[in-house]
């Protein structure tokens, strides 16, 4: 992203399923909104068609030929290519006239899942070619867990399970981070997601507050 005192930060939290992505993003949401006049809550999926279309995906609900006893998994490139289509339209229609208007963005999840998640199944260089137009974000928060702690807290608050929920799909979808933190470009700060919310949310506002330094600051210690 360009370097405009003006615009509004695009901020975006990463990790396996169950890091408390979504949990760190709304507390951050909340202690921004505390500072600056407007922020903006957002998501990958996103809210959009496409995005939809996604989460029905990964909730099983759009294999419809289950009920036939004849289930065909989705064809995963054609995931990817949705998660793609869904950045950008994310993109255009909430994200970046948000950012362009002042507003600090928080997305829960963005660009490195696709890395992380769909080069489980495709090639790398094609997922980033095809994600070659998503902008990088301010900056990244990856929040590191145990896989092992992640499937609890999975376990304790869902009744169903997406289809990349699964300990060694974790586990390799953890090991893609890493991988990828280095090469996605944009500044990626790794977060120890294994403490206390409380603890989390400090250790967040710790790696964010820098960047907020030229503009409004003061919430969130
Ligand atoms: P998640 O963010 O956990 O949302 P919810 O809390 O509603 O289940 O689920 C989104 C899933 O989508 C998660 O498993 C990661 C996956 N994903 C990708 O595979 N690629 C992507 O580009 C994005 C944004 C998400």
């Amino acid at each position: 992203m360009d370097r405009d005192k003006k615009r509004g930060l695009f901020i975006t939290f990463e990790g396996i399923d169950g890091a408390g992505t979504t949990t760190q993003a709304a507390l951050l949401h909340e202690t921004l909104e505390a500072t600056f006049d407007k922020c903006l809550l957002t998501r990958e999926p996103s809210d959009g068609p496409v995005g939809m279309l996604i989460r029905q995906i990964l909730s099983g609900r759009l294999l419809g030929s289950v009920a036939k006893g004849d289930a065909t998994p989705f064809d995963r490139r054609s995931l990817a290519l949705l998660f793609a289509a869904d950045r950008i339209d994310h993109l255009a229609s909430e994200v970046l006239p948000a950012i362009r208007q002042g507003i600090q963005v928080v997305s829960d999840r963005y660009l490195l899942s696709s890395l992380a998640y769909q080069s489980l199944d495709s090639d790398e260089t094609w997922v980033l070619e095809i994600n070659k137009n998503a902008p990088r974000p301010d900056i990244t928060i990856l929040l590191e867990v145990q896989v092992d702690e992640a499937l609890g807290r999975l376990a304790a608050c869902r009744s169903n399970i997406d289809i990349f929920e699964k300990k060694q799909i974790l586990e390799k979808v953890a090991a893609n981070y890493k991988r990828f933190t280095s090469k996605v470009g944009g500044m990626v700060k790794i977060v120890n997601g294994q403490g206390t919310v409380e603890q989390v949310r400090r250790a967040v506002w710790n790696a964010i507050s820098p960047l907020l330094s030229n503009k409004k600051l003061g919430a969130g210690s």
